[in-house]
């Protein structure tokens, strides 16, 4: 065995400053995803045909081809059609908060469909019009009970956002990756970067759960 950790000890600083990349895409992506699988999930359960039509097919597309293709297509292929080339964290932010609107507006549609019938009925008996009726009445029951798989899906998020690495983004892996072509010893920065990952993964899941208490606390 030949392991050496001390070794990549300077090199600390430098594959941390990922950290700081990695927190800004996924931020980024999960209010693009977030805004916009809200959007979608209304679509899917509105009245009209035609957009229910696209939001399911917009799901359909993202979450039916791989993640890391739609990033090298916005990134490599896209200046292709529009002249001129696209910097590596704008592609990044762009295909994470794509691909993660399809999938969370599928966990919005199942949160709000999740709610009783009776409430939707009280509401409009009450003449209270439509949107503020989903604004101050359903979502906000409806993200309670959702909470938990939109913790999923952000932490799927973060260790995903991982494949940037393809596009040359200084990110967590791309900086362990580069560590170890360097020092010709590739598996102490990748243990380090994979601990780094799950400290960040066990944040989040901690944040998770304190919202989730604050609101249960109104319950
Ligand atoms: N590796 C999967 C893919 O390429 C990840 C999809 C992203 N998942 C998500 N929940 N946003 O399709």
């Amino acid at each position: 065995m030949n392991l050496n950790f001390s070794q990549v000890l300077p090199s600390l600083p430098y594959i941390l400053q990922g950290v700081w990349v990695t927190l800004q895409i996924v931020a980024v992506a999960i209010v693009i995803g977030f805004i916009l699988g809200v959007l979608l999930s209304l679509l899917k359960i509105g009245r009209i045909k035609a957009l229910r039509f696209l939001a399911d097919a917009y799901t359909s597309v993202f979450r039916g081809t791989p993640l890391v293709l739609q990033l090298m297509i916005i990134y490599f292929g896209m200046p292709q059609l529009i002249g001129y080339d696209i910097p590596a964290f704008a592609a990044a932010v762009a295909a994470f908060g794509l691909n993660s609107a399809a999938y969370i507006s599928e966990i919005i549609r199942a949160g709000i469909q999740s709610i009783d019938k009776g409430q939707t009925e009280a509401a409009l008996a009450l003449g209270i019009p439509y949107q503020e009726m989903m604004k101050d009445i359903i979502l906000p029951q409806a993200m309670k009970n959702i909470l938990p798989a939109l913790m999923n899906e952000f932490i799927t998020l973060t260790k995903e956002s991982a494949i940037v690495t393809t596009i040359g983004a200084l990110d967590i892996m791309r900086r362990a990756y580069i560590v170890g072509g360097q020092t010709y010893a590739f598996f102490e920065p990748l243990i380090i970067a994979g601990i780094i990952y799950y400290v960040l993964v066990m944040g989040l899941t901690l944040l998770g759960k304190a919202v989730e208490r604050r609101l249960m606390q109104s319950d």
